[in-house]
C-alpha cells in the first residue's frame, strides 16, 4: 500500500476548473447578492456532504467547539464547514485538501467573505499532514476518507498532530450490514475508488490510532444524503448530468442500508508517559 493519496486521480475525480465562478453564476441565479454573500447564501453551494450546513453545525456542537480553538479541517473541499466553524463558534481553521481546484475556490471563496484572518486554505493530502506534531485541538473531517483505504495511516496521522485530549471530531460514510454498495456513489464511479469499513471496524482503528470515544451517533435516518439537489448545489455544481444516477443509488444504499452514516467525536488519549502523574495522584491518600 502506498503512503500518500494517489493525487493526479484524486483530481481528476473531484477536481472543476472555474469553480468559484460556476459556483457565483449559480447563486446568483438562485436570487443571491453576490456583493454580500453570507455563509448562509453560500451553504448549498460550499457543504459537499449529507446534511449541509445543519450537519456541521450539529457535530460541531457535538464536539462543543469553542471560540479560539484551533482546528485542522482535513479534506475541507470548498471550505463551507471551515467558514461556519469560524463564524459560528469562533474557531481558526486550516483547511488541507488534495484537490487543487477546490483550494484555490476555497481561498477565494474565504477572502470574498472577509475571513481570510481565520480561514486558510492549502493543498495535501490526509495521509500526510506537513503539520507540526500536537498543534491543533481539534481535527475536524467530513465525508473526506471514503476514498482512502488506509485508514490506520489516516488516523493515525490525525492523532500526531492533535494535542493531548485534542478532539477528532467527524462525519463518515460507512459500511452497512447489508452489502454490496449500489454504485455510482458520491465519491467513486465503482468499488474500485470505494474503501467503507463497518462501524465497529471503523472504531477499532481509530481506537487504536490513540483515541477514546466520547460520541459515536448514526445519524443515518437524521442527516439526509443528497436531495435536494437544486442547479446551485455543490453536488449539481460538480457532478452535473451524473448526479442523477447518484442520487438514485443513495437512496437504495440508504433505504437497504447498506451504507451508514455516522458523527463522532473522539478524544485523543495522553501518551502512557504523561498519564502517570494523574494515576499516582489520584492513588495518593488524601
Ligand atoms: C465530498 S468532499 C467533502 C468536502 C468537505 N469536507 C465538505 O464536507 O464540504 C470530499 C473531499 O475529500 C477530499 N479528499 C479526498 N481524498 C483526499 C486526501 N487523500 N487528502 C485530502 N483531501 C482528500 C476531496 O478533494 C474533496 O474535497
Amino acid at each position: 500500500m502506498s503512503d500518500t493519496s494517489d493525487a493526479r486521480a484524486t483530481n481528476a475525480y473531484w477536481g472543476r476548473d472555474g469553480l468559484e465562478r460556476l459556483i457565483l453564476d449559480a447563486l446568483a441565479a438562485a436570487g443571491k447578492n453576490i456583493g454580500a454573500l453570507t455563509i448562509d447564501d453560500l451553504a448549498p453551494a460550499d457543504q459537499f456532504h449529507s446534511g449541509g450546513k445543519g450537519a456541521t453545525e450539529r457535530l460541531a456542537r457535538l464536539a462543543a467547539l469553542r471560540p479560539g480553538m484551533r482546528v485542522l479541517d482535513v479534506g475541507g473541499g470548498l471550505g463551507g464547514p471551515a467558514r461556519t466553524l469560524a463564524v459560528q463558534f469562533g474557531c481558526h481553521v486550516a483547511v488541507v485538501d488534495l484537490t487543487e481546484s477546490y483550494v484555490r475556490a476555497a481561498a477565494a471563496l474565504t477572502a470574498r467573505l472577509g475571513l481570510s484572518d481565520r480561514v486558510t486554505h492549502r493543498i495535501g493530502d490526509a495521509l500526510a499532514l506537513d503539520v507540526e506534531a500536537g498543534l491543533f485541538d481539534v481535527v475536524w473531517t467530513q465525508n473526506s476518507g471514503m476514498n482512502i483505504a488506509d485508514k490506520e495511516r489516516l488516523y493515525a496521522g490525525f492523532a500526531r498532530v492533535l494535542r493531548p485530549g485534542g478532539l477528532l471530531a467527524l462525519q463518515e460514510p460507512m459500511a452497512g450490514p447489508v452489502q454490496p454498495v449500489v454504485f455510482p456513489v458520491m465519491w467513486a464511479r465503482d468499488a474500485g475508488a470505494s474503501f467503507l469499513r463497518a462501524p465497529s471496524a471503523m472504531r477499532a482503528v481509530i481506537e487504536t490510532a490513540g483515541f477514546h470515544v466520547r460520541v459515536w451517533d448514526d445519524v443515518t435516518e437524521e442527516v439526509p444524503s443528497v436531495a435536494p439537489t437544486p442547479a446551485h448545489s455543490v453536488q449539481r455544481i460538480v457532478m452535473g448530468q451524473a448526479l442523477d444516477a447518484i442520487v438514485q443509488a443513495g437512496q437504495r444504499n440508504r433505504e437497504e442500508r447498506r451504507i451508514l452514516m455516522v458523527q463522532a467525536v473522539l478524544e485523543r488519549r495522553a501518551p502512557l508517559a504523561s498519564s502517570k502523574p494523574a494515576d499516582l495522584a489520584q492513588s495518593t491518600p488524601r
